[in-house]
């Protein structure tokens, strides 16, 4: 049996329960072992919790999951830096494996997370921080590994695309289709982050330090949100044959890394402009692969989940397999971002 302490029971938390209740005999005969959640640590133990779960499974004291010595593998889905990022360093600290959904720890500090993790021979797996549900870090570190990268197009973020379509398509007032986005689920703690464009430089930072190879600094990437973005823009856009999307691009030049988040005109028949609702789709360009698109839910409690618990397994795998191999801290060289400002 592998013991699992899980820090959070939001949105993403109760979904990776809730799939533990409904697939471990599933998930059992696939890893040939049971998976068993031994501890969650929550803020309010009296919060009424909209999934199945033994209420003594939840404690508010951290050290009940990270220095339990039963507990192998810890799962943060908190968010935000603190106190995620303190509880995630305690956990390697401890020799815990870690699996985690939190977009703006790994793409600010994952360059620590990652060495720390790697000097005391632990995994720390990370899909569910960018694009949802979407199956990308993988890819980026496994399938497309023989390709020189020189291109990503992406649109990262469920909540504002989920705006942006209902805006186009419904005639809804921004506010009403952002109130939807936080109701579904969607969106993060505080939305600012979604609108503003926050949430997908984290997940261009951490996409483009995969890709190119490199360490980026978030702040080096050019980023607007969408809140100046008004129903005339949207259907001055559609007349002329475009739709505005959120998109993070990330490029290889000459000169260093053209790394920007902006709204943009898409023509229609592209098919980033077919990517609606809370769909996420990111286009990459290869130098032998060519061009791929990947596509799904970005965001939503199932869809991350599904990441979150695939991640869990892959651990497993590797402690069965006696193997900790999936850490990424070495960065080839430095490239430098260019200034998109000027
Ligand atoms: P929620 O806000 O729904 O859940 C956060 C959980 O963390 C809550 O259970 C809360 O406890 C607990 N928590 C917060 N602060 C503390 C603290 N100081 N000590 C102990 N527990 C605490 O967030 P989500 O589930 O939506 O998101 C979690 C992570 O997953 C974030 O990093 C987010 O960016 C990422 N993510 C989310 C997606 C989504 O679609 N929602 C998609 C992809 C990634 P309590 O319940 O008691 O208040
Ligand atoms: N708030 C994020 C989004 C969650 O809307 O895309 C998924 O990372």
């Amino acid at each position: 049996m592998i013991n699992i302490g899980i820090l959070g029971l939001g949105t993403v938390g109760s979904g990776i329960i809730r799939i533990f209740n409904e697939n471990s005999e599933l998930i059992k005969k696939r890893i040939g072992d049971k998976i068993n959640v031994k501890k969650v640590l929550v803020r309010d133990l009296h919060k009424n919790r909209d999934v199945e779960i033994d209420k003594n499974l939840l404690t508010t004291n951290p050290d009940d999951v990270l220095q339990d010595p039963e507990i192998d593998i810890v799962v943060e889905v908190i968010g935000g830096i603190n106190p995620a990022l303190d509880f995630v360093l305690k956990a390697i600290e401890n020799k815990k494996h870690v699996v985690t959904a939190n977009k703006e720890m790994m793409a600010k500090e994952g360059w620590e997370i990652l060495t720390l993790a790697r000097k005391k021979g632990v995994d720390v797996y990370y899909e569910a921080s960018v694009a949802g549900g979407i199956p990308i870090i993988r890819p980026m570190k496994e399938s497309l590994t023989a390709n020189k990268i020189e291109e990503i197009l992406g649109i990262i973020n469920g909540t504002t695309n989920y705006i942006l379509t209902k805006m186009a398509k419904e005639g809804k007032e921004y506010e009403d289709a952002l109130r939807e986005a936080q109701n579904l689920g969607y969106a993060e703690a505080d939305p600012t982050s979604d609108v503003e464009g926050y949430d997908a430089r984290y997940k261009l930072a951490i996409l483009a330090t995969l890709a190119f190879g490199t360490k980026v600094n978030v702040m080096d990437i050019y980023t607007e949100g969408i809140t100046r973005v008004t129903k005339t823009d949207i259907k001055y856009a559609e007349e002329l044959g475009y739709a505005i999307k959120l998109l993070a691009i990330g490029r290889q030049r000459k000169d260093g890394l053209e790394l920007r988040v902006h709204p943009a005109f898409i023509e229609k028949n592209h098919p980033l402009a077919q990517v609606n609702d809370v769909f996420n789709g990111i286009f990459i360009k290869g130098n032998a692969i060519g061009e791929i698109m990947l596509y799904g839910r970005g965001a939503g409690q199932m869809p991350t989940a599904s990441a979150v618990v695939a991640d869990i397994i892959d651990i497993i795998r590797n402690i069965k397999a006696g193997t900790v191999n999936r850490v990424v801290s070495e960065y080839d060289d430095y490239i430098p971002v260019i200034d998109m400002n000027s």
